[in-house]
């Protein structure tokens, strides 16, 4: 009896971190979306401030974080490269958040990176 209640706690434990999961699918344009994180950075990312605000990087953390699986990275590069076409930044500035917030992804917001190869490609 005992392993059947063990089994049951486990099966549980499964299902609410499956669930958690899927809360955080990535969004483009979510609650914690481009929208939000664009707003809080862009005294860092367009207006020459030294270094990104600590609530830059919470919003900007709460943006990325999401993006766990290749097919979100790729949504999450493409929604930043959408973003800094549309909403122009210092693409070297919007670079650089990933590694000044503690972030670990790795894309470019600059239209040479390629999302789906994840690879720069420069016109020859
Ligand atoms: C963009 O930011 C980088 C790093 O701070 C700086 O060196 C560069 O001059 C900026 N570019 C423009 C066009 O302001």
């Amino acid at each position: 009896m005992a392993n059947v209640s063990f089994i049951l706690v486990m099966v549980l434990v499964v299902v609410a971190s499956l669930d958690a999961g899927e809360a955080s699918t990535f969004q483009c344009d979510g609650p914690n979306g481009h929208q939000q994180a664009t707003n809080l950075c862009s005294p860092f990312s367009r207006r020459g401030q030294p270094e990104p605000s600590s609530e830059c990087c919470r919003a900007y953390r709460a943006f990325v974080g999401p993006a766990d699986t290749t097919e979100e990275k790729r949504q999450l590069c493409a929604c930043v490269q959408r973003n800094a076409r549309l909403n122009p930044a210092n693409i070297t500035r919007v670079d650089s958040l990933p590694h000044k917030c503690g972030t670990p992804v790795v894309f470019s917001a600059d239209p040479k990176f390629d999302c789906n190869t994840y690879v720069f490609h420069f016109p020859s």
